[in-house]
């Protein structure tokens, strides 16, 4: 996809853990250090981006028989929710997911982005396996509560995305801090460190912690997520390191220069 530079999905072994808080903030984080950046809402099932980005009801404008991005935030978004209505439950079938995700990727005129954040559903269905194996994935970022760290789920998402040659860039732990909205005092609801640890156990860089703080919640759900509301404030800066390890995990990756060179084919002297 010559339009698109990197493609991040954000991923987890079950659902509810904030894939899609994440993919927000991160996505805005990685845009304020200059990146132009897109986030697709691959969740199908109840996509949350339009909500997170304060587009409800939006209607993407549809040109050259493809889509323009809602922008919002300073973001190019596309989500299924864009299209279809919210009361109208949709019954998909493995296939249609597939093809709903290519469209939403390949009929969208993204304007020249250096990231696209895709906000995956929960778990190791088709949307993952469309992603992984028609879509060129530069890496994957695990999203998980500490307490989920040690769960199979996890291990299962993780063993899939290795099956399918799709690095993991690394594991957010998110929820883990406690900020006591009260007194400010902090607890460590599940240990400190404890993600740290299991992340080595696996083989997986620790890319951040995001604590779990009501204003991080109340912010994102209501369309303003820390990251563009107050940039400035503490809620923003767990994000901010996030982000600084994403884009160093990936400028780590060896470049792929096949596409540059000639087929090259050895034949046997006649
Ligand atoms: N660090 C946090 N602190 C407080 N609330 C949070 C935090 N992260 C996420 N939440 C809240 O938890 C709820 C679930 O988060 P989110 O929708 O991002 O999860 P998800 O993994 O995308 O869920 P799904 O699997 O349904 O797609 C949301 O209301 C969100 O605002
Ligand atoms: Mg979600
Ligand atoms: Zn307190």
């Amino acid at each position: 996809m010559k339009h698109i530079k990197k493609i991040i999905g954000v991923a987890s072994g079950k659902g509810g853990v904030g894939k899609s808080t994440v993919a927000v903030n991160l996505a805005l984080a990685l845009a304020r250090t200059g990146s132009q950046v897109g986030i697709l809402d691959a969740d199908i099932y109840g996509p949350s981006q339009p909500m997170m980005l304060n587009a409800v009801g939006v209607k993407p404008v549809l040109q050259d028989g493809g889509l323009l991005p809602v922008v919002r935030l300073g973001l190019q978004s596309m989500s299924i929710g864009y299209l279809i209505e919210e009361t109208a439950p949709m019954v998909w079938r493995g296939p249609m997911i597939g093809k709903a995700l290519q469209q939403l990727l390949q009929d969208t005129h993204w304007d020249a982005l250096d990231y696209l954040i895709v906000d995956l559903p929960p778990g190791t269905g088709d949307v993952q396996l469309t992603l992984c194996q028609k879509i060129p994935v530069s890496g994957i970022v695990m999203v998980t509560t500490p307490q989920d760290l040690a769960l199979s789920d996890v291990r299962r998402a993780c063993e899939m995305f290795h099956k399918l040659n799709v690095p993991i860039l690394g594991v957010v732990e998110n929820m883990s801090i406690y900020h006591c909205p009260h007194c400010g005092h902090e607890e460590h609801l599940f240990g400190a460190g404890g993600g740290e640890k299991l992340a080595q156990q696996y083989g997986l860089t620790m890319l951040g912690s995001i604590p779990l703080d009501i204003k991080i919640r109340e912010m994102t759900d209501s369309g303003h997520p820390p990251v563009a509301k107050e940039p400035a404030g503490p809620h923003a800066k767990a994000f901010y390191a996030v982000a600084e390890k994403v884009i160093a995990k990936l400028a780590l990756q060896p470049k792929d220069y096949s596409s540059v060179f000639p087929k090259i084919v050895v034949e046997k002297n006649k």
